[in-house]
């Protein structure tokens, strides 16, 4: 993995991802990849990060691919960023980030009644440990004017995704109170999607999936899932857009205002 370059001085627009450092903690699949991908296109350099080596490496190989950005830097790194002491390592061999975005976090079907406790816990802290974990690791290595973006979640309620929605409620309040702790220097966000095909879903069996995908695209307002690529422009927006902190963007297809 690059150590970003130290340097006082920023060397790009604070709004403009031209040149800008970026971590995609879980950047090797689904909406990480594809937030990998557009940044690199905007002219950042990232590094991404997941957990399996063979799929960082089949993402690193698509991002290099020819037309990709085959002259910007693209680096990665394969780490489970929930085990103790992990971001703490990842962030020692990196300064003066820009951007970190992360997509930490599960998904859970079920009410309380009917989970583990474990289960449900679980659930909650894959999003609300995760996030607070990326947030105060990250603190004391980005760059003035920077932006950290997790990942919440919409849709679900508490009968029907009681952990998931526990934990994505979570990340919306870590994010209200992230920003204002970290401002003026760093803006805290978060990205709410609604269900989509992404390598969450991977084992699905393919009969399963297009039963889900269509069930889901049912139930929305717009009737269709979302395309990554639409979910992923909502992480630059949170990147580029200077003036926006303590926010979380439901990309959802107009689900949350259903009620
Ligand atoms: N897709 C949906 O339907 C949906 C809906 C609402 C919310 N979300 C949220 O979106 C996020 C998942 O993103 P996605 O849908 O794009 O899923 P995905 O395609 O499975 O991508 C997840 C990424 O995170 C990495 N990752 C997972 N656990 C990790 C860990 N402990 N340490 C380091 N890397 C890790 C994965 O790589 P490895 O597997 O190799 O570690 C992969 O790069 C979650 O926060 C989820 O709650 C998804």
């Amino acid at each position: 993995m690059r150590s970003f370059a130290a340097s006082e001085s920023r060397p790009h627009d604070a709004g403009s991802l031209d040149e800008a450092e970026v971590l995609v903690i879980g950047g090797t699949s689904g909406f990480g990849y594809e937030v990998a991908k557009q940044t690199l296109a905007r002219g950042a350099h990232v590094t991404i990060v997941g957990r399996s080596q063979t799929r960082l490496e089949s993402a690193l190989a698509g991002l290099r691919s020819p037309g990709a950005a085959s002259d910007r830097t693209i680096s990665g790194r394969a780490l489970d960023a929930t085990a103790p002491g992990a971001l703490r390592t990842l962030f020692a061999d990196l300064d003066n980030v820009d951007h970190v975005i992360s997509t930490l976090g599960g998904a859970m079907g079920g009410g309380f009644m009917d989970n583990s406790d474990a289960a449900i816990l679980g659930a909650v802290n894959g999003k609300f440990e995760a996030g607070l974990s990326v947030a105060k690791a990250a603190a004391g290595h980005m760059r003035e004017g920077g932006s950290i973006t997790l990942t919440a979640g919409s849709g679900g309620h508490p009968y029907d995704a009681s952990g998931a929605v526990v934990g994505n409620t979570a990340v919306e309040l870590l994010v209200q109170g992230l920003a204002v702790e970290m401002a003026p220097k760093i803006r805290v966000n978060a990205i709410a999607p609604f269900w989509t095909p992404t390598g969450l879903w991977r084992d699905l069996p393919a009969d399963e999936l297009k039963r889900q995908t269509e069930a889901v695209a049912s139930s929305v307002p717009l009737k269709r899932v979302a395309r990554v690529e639409e979910v992923a422009a909502a992480y630059l927006f949170a990147m580029e857009c200077g003036y926006f902190t303590g926010q979380t963007l439901h990309i959802d297809g107009g689900v949350s205002a259903l009620g």
